[in-house]
């Protein structure tokens, strides 16, 4: 049972029905790890996860969360940009998990931001499988985050319905600027 109003939750709910033991995903977002030890377990031994964070210290965080675990050999760490995707990724990937925003405990100003997170969606098509999914959690709370939701908004927008679905979900009647999860399936 998952709660209604927690976003994570439900990317991991809809992640975990796309993906089976042995395929590649990706974490486009690290930061402390949540996502990519839950990737890590979901594909299992003979799986792999590419995991991004432009911070050494999201990715020191996720190595030990993934050591703690003893599962970071599935996991490939990558000090880059998401928009870099393509060229440590090759396809077909199944999943693909943006978590927007700053790290949880770091830097506010060291957030995800609109150019690079269109430009990583973008590039993430070109690996993603037949079948596969992408989850993007978008946060508009914070400085440039309701631009940044926007563009993301706009950029699912303009998929071509003939060969993707879209769903959008947000608790609606919360303040506060609730997060909303954004489903793409190919
Ligand atoms: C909300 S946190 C991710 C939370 C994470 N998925 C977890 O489970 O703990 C967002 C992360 O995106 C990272 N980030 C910002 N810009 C990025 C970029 N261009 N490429 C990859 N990661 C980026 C930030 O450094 C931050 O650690």
């Amino acid at each position: 049972m998952i709660a209604i109003n927690d976003i994570v939750a439900a990317s991991h709910f809809f992640v975990a029905r796309h993906v089976r033991p042995g395929d590649t995903v990706v974490d486009a977002t690290a930061g402390n790890g949540h996502d990519t030890l839950f990737l890590a377990k979901l594909t299992g031994p003979g799986g792999r996860v590419h995991a991004f964070d432009i911070q050494k210290k999201a990715l020191a965080n996720t190595r030990a969360l993934l050591e703690k675990n003893g599962l970071e050999q599935r996991v490939s760490l990558h000090l880059d940009s998401h928009k870099n995707m393509p060229v440590h990724v090759s396809g077909p990937v199944r999943a693909i998990m943006f978590n927007l925003g700053y790290l949880p405990g770091g830097d506010q100003e060291l957030v995800t931001v609109p150019d690079d997170t269109v430009a990583a969606l973008s590039g993430s098509l070109g690996v993603l499988a037949k079948g596969g999914i992408i989850s993007v959690a978008t946060y508009s709370g914070h400085q440039g985050g309701s631009q940044e939701e926007e563009a993301v908004a706009a950029w699912c927008n303009g998929l071509s319905p003939r060969e993707y679905t879209v769903m959008k979900l947000r608790v609606l009647n919360k303040e506060n600027n609730p997060p909303m999860l954004w489903l793409i399936k190919g």
